[in-house]
């Protein structure tokens, strides 16, 4: 943490992360090709680099599934917020499987157009653009993977410092339109000639499973939305039920996130939004008036929104207020950095 970006650094438990990654890596795709090949049944004779251009490219989609589960996951329900650890190395991950995929499936391309413009076959060896059924999915594999390196490209700290936070996490909601383009890449293109419907069972799967968690997700904090109370102060919640050491986000007019934590029997705001990734600080755990992002671990106290010393970052701070038993938060943000007096939590909405 500091005016310049620094890297998060390897730390054990990022290779043990990558370590479990890969090792399940290798057990997906020795499952896929040796112990349920059936799996992979096509009505058209298979060859080895279209066999093993199914298992990455199942292997890829199984990734970006989970990976966009994560985040629903972890809004839902607490318990699922480690997974929020790392998933940028999932993500790259993810890439490379897809990579690996689309190679395999080029060097059977190659092997049936040969000379200076194989290239090209990938995309105009069918050129039923205008249809729906029968459309070159590979088109929309292409572009779900151009998605997918370019977000594996930016990953890294520096992107993210060079970009700014908002451009940054607007390139990555590329994944969105990425996962939708796989989706149709598979619906297409795979399904079109199976005699075996375990794979289109388990993509569909997939696919409903990522909708529903987002949707449930959407209702869980729709129902938390906050009241407009008066002109300027709007309703977080009740005082009582913003759990010791933990925060209740609400969501500002301007569409911003505040993040109210409890410590020791007061309550402070600060942006919900971490100055290094805008991680969801509202979702970590608050040691020492410290709340520590469950992103990458920075850290900021949370009655000033600075980061401890010797590291400079700082979120704007919100001024509180507790009227009735109910949290109001000015929805003006302090400047980043600025103290706000902490507000007590009245006695008889102590927790028991
Ligand atoms: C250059 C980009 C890509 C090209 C040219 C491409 C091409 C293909 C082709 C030709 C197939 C059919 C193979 C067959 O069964 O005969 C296929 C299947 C598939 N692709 Fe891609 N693809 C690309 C990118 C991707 C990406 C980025 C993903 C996922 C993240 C993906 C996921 C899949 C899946 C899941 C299947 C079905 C595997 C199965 O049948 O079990 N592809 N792709
Ligand atoms: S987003 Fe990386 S530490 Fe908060």
């Amino acid at each position: 943490m500091s005016v310049k970006y620094v890297p998060v650094q390897w730390n054990r438990a990022k290779w043990g992360y990558d370590a479990a990654l890969m090792v399940g890596i290798v057990v997906f795709l020795w499952i896929f090709l040796y112990v349920a090949p059936d799996a992979l049944n096509h009505e058209r004779p298979i060859n080895p680099p279209i066999r093993n251009a199914r298992a990455f490219g199942a292997c890829a989609f199984v990734m970006l599934t989970i990976i966009l589960c994560i985040g629903p996951l972890a809004r839902l329900d607490a318990r699922f917020l480690g997974l929020l650890y790392n998933r940028r190395h999932f993500g790259v991950m993810t890439a490379a499987v897809a990579l690996t995929h689309a190679y395999f499936v080029l060097g059977w391309y190659f092997a049936f157009f040969q000379g200076a413009s194989r290239w090209e076959t990938v995309l105009f060896a069918n050129t039923s653009y205008a249809q729906i059924l029968g459309f070159p999915f590979e088109a929309l594999g292409i572009f779900a993977l151009i998605c997918l390196l370019i977000l594996a490209a930016t990953s890294h700290d520096f992107w993210l410092k060079f970009l700014t936070a908002p451009v940054w996490k607007a390139v990555h909601f590329l994944i969105y339109p990425a996962y939708a383009a796989v989706v149709g890449h598979v619906a297409l293109g795979a399904f079109q000639s199976r005699d075996n419907d375990t794979m289109a069972l388990i993509f569909s799967a997939g696919a409903l499973v990522v909708v529903a968690l987002h949707l449930a997700a959407a209702m869980k904090e729709r129902g938390r939305d906050p009241v407009a109370d008066g002109v300027d102060w709007v309703a977080v919640c009740a005082a009582s039920e913003i759990a010791e050491g933990r925060a209740r986000i609400a969501i500002l007019p301007s569409g911003d996130r505040v993040a109210v934590f409890r410590h020791e029997g007061q309550l402070s705001a600060i942006s919900n939004a971490c100055a290094h990734q805008n991680g969801p600080l509202g979702e970590g755990r608050i040691l020492d008036c410290l709340v520590t992002c469950p992103w990458h671990g920075f850290q900021y106290d949370v009655r000033t929104g600075r980061s401890p010393a010797p590291f400079t970052e700082k979120v704007p701070t919100y001024n509180l207020r507790v009227d009735g038993g109910r949290v109001l938060v000015d929805p003006r943000a302090n400047p980043p950095g600025t103290p706000a007096d902490p507000v007590p939590v009245p006695q008889q909405e102590a927790m028991p």
